[in-house]
C-alpha cells in the first residue's frame, strides 16, 4: 500500500515535473529546498495515512488555539471556527470549503493556516496532505504560464485522487497571475465531479495583503471615534474589503471568475495589531523559547517597532513577524 503510494507520488513527480518545473532552478537554496521538501514528502508518505488515523478535526483544540494563540483576531477566529467546523461536520459538502484570508502583514495568516492544519491533521503542516503554495517562488515566470497551469491542475488533481481531505494553502494570492488563479476554478465549485475525481472535501485556503490598507483604514477609524476594537463587526470590512480587493487592478483577485462565481466561501479579515498584541508576542515567543515570560523586555521590544499611520503610531508595521528574529538582541 505504502509503495503504490510512494510510485504514486514519484509518477505524479515525474508527469508533472511539478517541483522540478515550477520552481526556480537556479538557486541552491531552491534546490536543497526542493530535496528537503521531497525527502518530506516521500517521508510522511511512507508512515502517513488518508484515514482518520491521521486526519481527524479537534474542533476544541482549534477553539483553544484560535483564543489562547491568535491575538487581536476576533473576527477572523470567529470566521474560521465556524466555518471549519461546520464544513468538517457535513458529511456531504456540495463544494470545497474556499478561505480567503486579508490583511496587513504579520497579522497570522500564514498562523491561522498552521493551526487549521494542526487541528486537522495530525501531522499538521509536515502533513503529506497539507500543500503550500507561494506564488512569488513557485510562480515566478508568467512566460511559463502555460506550464504552470497544467503542472498546477495535474498537481491539485493528483493529490486530491490520494486524499480527498486534502488541504492547499496559497500564499501571496495577490500576486498571483490571474489566468493561474482562474485554472484553478473548477475544483472550487459545485461540481460532483470532475474526471472521476471528487473536490468537495477538499480545503483552499488563500493568503494575501489585498485588503490590507482599507480594513486599516476601518480600524483606525473606530479607533479614532474611541470605540472598542472589539465592536468592528465583519459588516463594518466587508463593503470596503471588496472594493480594494476586487476593484484593483494590480490584485490578482482581479476579475478572476473566482470572485464572479462566488466560490471563495469566507473572505476573513485580520486586523493590523496594536502595540499590546506584539507585547502578547514576544511574551509568547520566550515562553515558546523555555525562557521565563519578562513583561519590561517585551515592553522594550514592541516600543523599538514603528507603527503607523505616522501621526497616530497605532499599528505595527510588521505586526508580530519580526519578534521572533528581533527578541535575540533583548534577552
Ligand atoms: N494575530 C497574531 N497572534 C499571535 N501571533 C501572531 C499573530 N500574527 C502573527 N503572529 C506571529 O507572527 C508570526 C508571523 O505571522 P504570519 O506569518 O502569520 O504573518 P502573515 O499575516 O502571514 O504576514 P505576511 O502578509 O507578511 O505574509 C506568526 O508565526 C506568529 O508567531
Ligand atoms: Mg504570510
Amino acid at each position: 500500500m505504502k509503495f503504490a503510494r510512494i510510485c504514486f507520488l514519484l509518477h505524479v513527480l515525474s508527469t508533472t515535473g511539478v517541483l522540478v518545473n515550477t520552481f526556480d532552478p537556479i538557486t541552491t537554496t531552491v534546490v536543497v529546498g526542493i530535496g528537503a521538501t521531497l525527502g518530506r514528502t516521500i517521508y510522511n508518505y511512507l508512515h502517513e495515512s488518508c484515514d482518520a488515523k491521521w486526519i481527524a478535526f479537534n474542533v476544541t483544540g482549534l477553539k483553544v488555539d484560535l483564543d489562547r494563540k491568535l491575538y487581536g483576531q476576533h473576527i477572523a477566529s470567529r470566521i474560521i471556527l465556524k466555518a471549519v467546523n461546520g464544513f468538517m461536520n457535513n458529511g456531504n459538502p456540495k463544494k470545497p470549503l474556499v478561505l480567503s484570508l486579508h490583511g496587513w502583514t504579520g497579522t497570522g495568516k500564514n498562523f491561522i493556516s498552521k493551526l487549521i492544519a494542526e487541528n486537522i491533521y495530525k501531522e499538521g503542516m509536515e502533513s503529506g496532505f497539507v500543500h503550500f503554495f507561494t506564488s512569488t517562488l513557485h510562480f515566478p515566470h508568467s512566460s511559463q504560464l502555460v506550464n504552470y497551469k497544467s503542472q498546477l491542475q495535474q498537481w491539485i488533481k493528483g493529490n486530491v485522487t490520494n486524499c480527498e481531505r486534502s488541504m492547499f494553502i496559497f500564499d501571496e494570492m495577490d500576486k498571483m497571475h490571474p489566468g493561474l488563479i482562474d485554472c484553478i476554478k473548477p475544483y472550487l465549485d459545485y461540481y460532483d465531479k470532475l474526471d472521476g475525481v471528487s473536490y468537495r472535501k477538499a480545503i483552499f485556503i488563500f493568503l494575501s495583503n489585498a485588503g490590507a490598507d482599507s480594513i486599516a483604514k476601518t480600524t483606525l477609524d473606530f479607533w479614532k471615534a474611541g470605540e472598542n476594537r472589539d465592536d468592528i463587526e465583519l459588516k463594518d470590512l466587508e463593503t470596503a474589503l471588496s472594493l480594494s480587493v476586487f476593484n484593483n487592478i494590480q490584485s490578482g483577485f482581479y476579475r478572476t471568475s473566482l470572485i464572479d462565481k462566488n466560490l471563495v466561501d469566507f473572505f476573513v479579515p485580520l486586523l493590523p495589531l496594536e502595540y499590546k498584541h506584539v507585547v502578547q508576542c514576544a511574551m509568547t515567543e520566550m515562553v515558546a523559547r523555555g525562557l521565563e515570560p519578562n513583561w519590561p523586555v517585551a515592553e522594550e521590544l514592541a516600543k523599538d517597532l514603528l507603527y503607523f499611520p505616522k501621526s497616530e503610531k497605532i499599528f505595527a508595521v510588521t505586526g508580530c513577524k519580526t519578534i521572533e528574529s528581533r527578541l535575540d538582541y533583548y534577552i
